[in-house]
């Protein structure tokens, strides 16, 4: 096995430049693989932190078959937890919506990382190329025939890389993106007055499936990583810091919030403490010359529904049979339709976060009685979504996630 832990200088031309080892990048290379195309993974972070860094948990159907369908699905199948359905609570009174009835399919709660150990550990099992420890500072010559990324390792050294084409899988804070936005992209954002206070606890599981609570004092999701950790959010205020929340001040509204009859928030040990940010955008086009954006770099999803990792592998199911077809053949043609292809469904998971979203928080306003009346609204949608069948089959859909492109043909 070859484990590269930074740039090779050996190296210097490569059929396809990957930025970034996050869920596109790793999936673009293993697919790549597949198909006899190899490639260069570029990635700041160590392996380590790349393989311990918490972010949200469930995997769609299409992402659980991908990962199956592709030879990287073992772990997932010993190990996650695998729902057919998640609760509702409008102030303790409780809403399931059943995914089996309604759609077939089930979700799997897996977290990021344990999908890019996986990803990871196949990469370099195949003698895959991952250089950790080293950033793209540049790259240029994108809208040519020959692309060249600019890296520095953490060791100091420094090298250029030519490929035939660059892939931006660089998260939210992408470089690669720029290249786009800079040259006449667009850039089309949406900020929310509401954020997510997230905490990692030692505690036996809450319930069997994950609990979106609604309250008059907030929004809380209880979710879960093992039988012995669990994850919970609470909705907090986007400029809240991890000291404002004690740990009495988190039982007392994680309590408050998603308590009903039936549960009973289980407590234990807080691990880890952390605010996340509510934003939307979509980058359009995603793509420029030589130069294709995926997963976090072109677009960002608020996280109720956690669709970011699923989002990423969508694309990647789109970009990865027509880079693999140019890259052999020497024909960019189907290219040309990678943004066409995963745009709309960009939107319409950008359309889903935003209104589970929407949905399930409260947002206090200036005006007393303006306040009251759009919590009513907001209020009696959600009943109107969690308490008929045309309802819950509609946000079911969505939840579960809706078909991936092929990888087997386009
Ligand atoms: C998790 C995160 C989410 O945003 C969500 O909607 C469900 C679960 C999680 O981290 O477990």
């Amino acid at each position: 096995m070859k484990l590269r832990t930074q740039a090779a200088p050996d190296h210097l031309h490569n059929p396809v430049a990957i930025v970034g080892a996050g869920p596109a990048g790793l999936m673009l290379s293993h697919l790549l693989h597949l198909q006899g195309v190899e490639s260069v993974v570029l990635e700041k972070q160590s392996r380590s932190e790349v393989e311990s860094t918490v972010r949200a948990g469930i995997l769609e159907q299409g992402t659980i078959d991908l990962l199956r369908k592709t030879g990287v699905g073992e772990r997932l199948d010993r190990e996650a937890e695998i729902d057919e359905g998640i609760s509702v609570s409008i102030a303790g009174d409780s809403h399931r919506i059943d995914f089996a009835k309604y759609t077939g399919k089930q979700v799997a709660v897996y977290p990021q990382h344990e999908v890019l150990i996986d990803l990871i550990a196949q990469r370099l099992s195949d003698d895959g190329e991952i250089w950790f420890n080293t950033e793209v500072t540049a790259i240029d010559d994108h809208e040519t025939d020959n692309p060249k990324v600019h890296y520095q390792a953490a060791d100091g050294t420094s090298g250029v890389l030519s490929a035939d084409f660059v892939i931006g899988a660089d998260g939210s804070k992408s470089l690669t993106r720029k290249l786009i936005t800079g040259a006449g992209g667009l850039r089309m954002k949406h900020e929310y007055p509401f954020a997510w206070f997230g905490i990692m606890v030692n505690a036996p599981q809450t319930a069997p499936e994950l609990i979106y609570a609604t309250h008059p004092a907030g929004f809380a999701l209880i979710s879960t990583r093992s039988e012995h950790v669990q994850r919970y959010y609470l909705q907090c205020d986007p400029e809240d810091t991890p000291d404002m929340w004690s740990d009495e001040r988190i039982w007392e509204q994680l309590h408050l919030r998603a308590d009903s009859d039936a549960v009973t928030v289980s407590e234990g040990e807080i691990t880890d403490k952390a605010v996340l940010c509510f934003r939307s955008a979509v980058t359009d086009p995603m793509q420029r010359g030589r130069l294709f954006i995926a997963g976090d770099a072109a677009h960002t999803v608020p996280p109720t529904g956690a669709k970011c990792l699923n989002l990423a592998m969508a694309d990647i199911c789109a970009l990865a049979p027509r880079l693999a077809h140019a890259v052999k053949k020497s024909d960019t043609s189907a290219l040309d339709d990678y943004s066409k292809l995963a745009l709309p469904r960009v939107w319409k998971t950008q359309h889903f976060s935003s209104w589970m979203s929407s949905m399930l928080h409260s947002v206090p306003g200036a005006d007393q009685m303006s306040t009251q009346f759009q919590t009513n609204r907001r209020l009696a949608e959600l009943s109107t979504v969690v308490t008929t069948d045309a309802g819950r089959q509609l946000l079911a859909q969505q939840y579960v996630g809706w078909d991936f492109p092929s990888i087997d043909s386009f």
